[in-house]
C-alpha cells in the first residue's frame, strides 16, 4: 500500500477543479519529585533573516557520544551573560554535533543508520539513565519537571530574541512589494523574522513575537502552529523545504525522549506540543527543550501534534518529491509509534479516538473531551497520509492493514453519527429513548430534551455540518471550524456533505464569520453552562478566545475547503475581511465579540500562525493547485453509510 503519492500532482501542475492541495527529584521513578523551582528555560535564536541554505546531508557528521549528565551550578548573572555571549559566538562552530544518544529506538532504526540529523539533543536538567550494555549507548532519558538539588538547569534565553522583538515592533518598515501586496510583503517579512534556529539551521517558527506581552510559552515552536508556516514555506514561489524537513526531524528526536511527568511515563509515540531552543552554559551548546504537556497550563496532552506531524510529512513529500525523508527508517518508526498509540486494541466500542479535554488547538477545558471532532478528523487525515507514506516492509504490512480497516470504520461512524442537518435534527428531536438491542435507532440513547434551543434556529433548511462530539447520551451540537474543514480536506466528508457544510457557512455567515474570520466554535458557552463546562475560565468567557472567539489563522482552512468544493468566491470574501484589519491591528491571535469586532482581550500581537495562515490562504487563492499538498480526493473504496434522511444529499 506504499503508494508513492502518485495521484498527487507536482507543485505547479495545472489544477483540477475538484482538487485544484522540560529534571531531578523523581527521575528515578520511585519517589515523587520534590517541589523544587524549575529554572526558566528561555528561548531561542531567532530571526536571522532568511533561512540559510544548509544541506542537512552535509552538515551533520556522527560525533563522539556525550559525557554523562553533569552537575552544574547556576552561574552569577554577569558570568551568565559572558558565558552566553561567548557561547553564542561559538554556537555555529558546534553545528553538527550530537550531544545525546538516541532514545528508545531500535539500533537498526536509529538515526545513525539513517540520517545523522535524527540524533537526539539532551536538554539541561534531563537525567540520563544508564542502560546495562556497555556496547550499546544509553537509550533512556527522563523527562521530569523538577530539578534536583545537584542539577541546575543553565539554559538561558538567547539575547537575539529580545533584540529582534525591539527591532520589529512596528509594521511601518515593511518595504514595497517585490511580489504580492504590501500586506503580503509584510507578512512574509514577519514570518521570516519568526524563524527559530538551532545550530544555525531553521527548525521552526515562534508562536508569537509580541514585544508588549509576557512570552509564557509563546516563545516556543508549537507543532500545530508550525503547520501553516511550513505550508507557506512549501507553497511559496521560491520554495523553502529545509525548514520543514528540519522541523520534522527535530520533533522526531523529541519524540524519542522518555516523557515522564511526575511518576508517569507517556506513550512512546507522543509528539511534543512545543519546543524551544535554550543555551546550556555548562556545555556551551544550544539545547532543545520540549513540552509534552507536562509544563502546559492544565497539563493538557497534545493529541493533535502527532497527526499534524504526519500530515506535514506528507505535504513535504508531495511538494518536494523527496521521498527519502519519509523512507528513512527512523521516520517510518516515528510514524508507527504515533499510529500504535491510536490503533491499539482496548475497550472501545467506537472507532473514534477517546481523548481528554484540551487535547488540540482548544488546549483548555472547553467540554471537548470524549470524541471531539477535531481529533477524529485529524486522525482520519493522518491515517490516509500514513497509508501513502508507510512502507510495507517488516511490520509495516500488518500496520497498513490495521489502518485500512480503521479508515473504513472511522469514516462510516463519523459520516453517519456526527452528521447533522435539518432532517437529522428532526429525527433526533423525535427520538425514542431506552432502546435495547443492536437494532436501536437511537444508538447512543440521546435524550431529545438535551438538544440546545439555539440549534433549532441555527440549522438552515439547506446545508448541514458535523457536530462537535458523539458519545453515550451526549451530542455536542456546537459548530467547530477546524474539524469540519479538516473533514472536507481529507475527504472524510462525502462530496455531498462537503457541499452542505459550505452551504451552511454561507447561510450562517454573520454567525460564523461576521466581521473577522473565523469563529473557532459556535455558539459561545454562557452563564451557568460556562461555569460548569469551562470551570469558570476567565480566559474563555463568552465570545472570547476558544469560547466563540474569532481566529484569523483559520482563514487558510476555510480557503482550502472553499477551493476544494469549488467556491473560491466565498474564500475571497473572507480574505477581504481579513485584509481590512489584520495587518493594521498587528496580526492578533484572536478577536472577541459576537461578530469578532474587537481584538481579543489577551490576544498576542504578531501571532505567527495568523500571519502564515493569511499567506497560505492567499497562495491557494492565487494558485489553486497549491491545495493538492494539503488535500485528499475521495477514497472510492470506502463505502458510504446509507444517509437517506437529508434534503442536502
Ligand atoms: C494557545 C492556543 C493553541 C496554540 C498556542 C500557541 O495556547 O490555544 O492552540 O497552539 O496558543 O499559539
Amino acid at each position: 500500500m506504499h503508494e508513492p503519492l502518485e495521484e498527487l500532482l507536482p507543485k505547479g501542475s495545472a489544477p483540477s477543479p475538484a482538487a485544484a492541495r522540560n529534571s531531578g527529584a523523581g527521575a528515578d521513578g520511585k519517589s515523587p519529585p520534590e517541589s523544587v523551582p524549575v529554572v526558566d528555560v528561555g528561548a531561542v535564536s531567532v530571526g536571522r533573516g532568511r533561512a540559510p541554505s544548509v544541506s542537512l546531508e552535509n552538515v551533520d557528521s556522527l560525533p563522539p557520544l556525550p559525557d554523562p549528565a553533569a552537575t552544574v551550578a547556576a552561574p552569577s548573572a554577569s558570568s551568565e551573560r559572558q558565558d552566553t555571549e561567548a557561547a553564542l559566538k561559538s554556537s555555529t562552530s558546534e553545528f553538527g554535533e550530537i550531544e545525546m544518544h538516541e532514545q528508545n529506538r531500535d539500533s537498526s532504526d536509529s538515526v545513525r543508520d539513517g540520517d545523522a540529523e535524527a540524533a537526539v539533543e539532551k536538554p539541561s536538567g534531563w537525567v540520563e539513565e544508564e542502560e546495562a550494555s556497555p556496547e550499546k549507548p544509553s537509550r533512556k532519558a527522563s523527562f521530569c519537571h523538577d530539578i534536583s538539588d545537584n542539577v541546575k538547569a543553565t539554559i538561558r534565553p538567547c539575547p537575539s530574541l529580545s533584540a529582534n522583538l525591539n527591532n520589529y515592533d512596528s509594521a511601518e518598515d515593511a518595504s514595497a512589494p517585490a511580489n504580492g501586496s504590501p500586506v503580503m510583503e509584510e507578512a512574509w517579512e514577519r514570518l521570516n523574522k519568526s524563524y527559530v534556529f538551532y545550530k544555525g539551521k531553521p527548525v521552526g517558527t515562534l508562536a508569537a513575537m509580541d514585544p508588549n506581552a509576557d512570552a509564557l510559552n509563546y516563545n516556543q515552536v508549537f507543532v500545530r502552529d508550525f503547520v501553516p508556516s511550513g505550508l507557506a514555506c512549501l507553497m511559496k514561489r521560491d520554495m523553502e523545504p529545509e525548514i520543514v524537513k528540519n522541523f520534522l526531524l527535530k520533533t522526531l528526536h523529541l519524540q524519542g525522549w522518555e516523557k515522564r511527568i511526575d511518576n508517569f511515563t507517556l506513550g512512546e509515540g507522543v509528539m511534543p506540543a512545543s519546543f524551544k531552543v535554550g543555551f546550556d552554559l555548562q556545555d556551551r551548546k544550544e539545547r532543545l527543550v520540549a513540552d509534552f504537556g507536562g509544563s502546559a497550563i492544565g497539563r493538557v496532552a497534545p493529541v493533535d501534534s502527532g497527526f499534524w506531524w504526519i500530515i506535514l510529512l506528507r505535504s513535504y513529500t508531495k511538494c518536494t518529491h523527496d521521498y527519502s525523508l519519509a523512507d528513512l527508517p527512523v521516520v517510518q518508526k516515528g510514524m508507527k509509534l504515533i499510529l500504535n498509540l491510536c490503533l491499539s486494541d482496548g475497550f472501545d466500542t467506537l472507532p473514534t479516538l477517546l481523548c481528554a479535554d484540551g487535547c488540540s488547538m482548544i488546549d483548555r477545558r472547553m467540554g471537548v473531551y470524549g470524541y471531539p471532532i477535531e481529533i477524529q478528523a485529524l486522525f482520519y487525515f493522518a491515517l490516509r497520509c500514513a497509508q501513502q507514506l508507510l512502507k510495507p516492509e517488516r511490520d509495516g504490512k500488518e500496520l497498513i492493514e490495521r489502518i485500512d480497516k480503521r479508515i473504513m470504520a472511522l469514516s462510516f461512524h463519523f459520516r453517519k453519527y456526527y452528521w447533522m442537518d435539518h432532517t437529522q435534527l428532526n429525527i433526533i428531536y423525535r427520538y425514542k429513548t431506552e432502546e435495547y438491542s443492536d437494532t436501536a435507532v437511537n444508538k447512543f440513547n440521546v435524550i431529545p430534551e438535551s438538544i440546545p434551543d439555539w440549534v433549532f434556529d441555527f440549522m438552515p433548511l439547506r446545508g448541514g455540518y458535523f457536530i462537535g462530539n458523539v458519545s453515550p447520551a451526549r451530542m455536542d451540537f456546537r459548530w467547530f471550524l477546524v474539524g469540519n474543514c479538516i473533514a472536507i480536506l481529507s475527504s472524510l466528508a462525502t462530496p455531498a456533505q462537503a457541499t452542505a457544510i459550505m452551504e451552511l457557512i454561507e447561510d450562517r455567515w454573520e454567525d460564523l464569520i461576521g466581521e473577522m474570520p473565523l469563529k473557532i466554535t459556535y455558539p459561545a458557552l454562557e452563564g451557568h453552562e460556562w461555569r460548569i463546562v469551562t470551570g469558570c475560565d476567565p480566559k474563555n468567557t463568552r465570545w472570547s478566545y476558544h469560547n466563540g472567539g474569532s481566529w484569523p489563522v483559520l482563514l487558510w482552512l476555510l480557503t482550502a475547503a472553499c477551493i476544494k468544493t469549488g467556491r473560491p468566491q466565498t474564500a475571497k470574501r473572507a480574505i477581504e475581511l481579513v485584509e481590512k484589519r489584520l495587518a493594521k491591528d498587528g496580526w492578533p491571535e484572536y478577536y472577541d465579540g459576537r461578530s469578532g469586532r474587537y481584538i481579543g482581550k489577551q490576544a498576542r500581537k504578531y501571532q505567527t500562525w495568523s500571519i502564515s495562515g493569511y499567506l497560505i490562504a492567499k497562495l491557494m487563492i492565487e494558485n489553486p493547485a497549491n491545495i493538492s499538498i494539503i488535500s485528499f480526493e475521495e477514497d472510492k473504496k470506502i463505502s458510504k453509510p446509507r444517509l437517506t434522511r437529508s434534503t442536502s444529499f
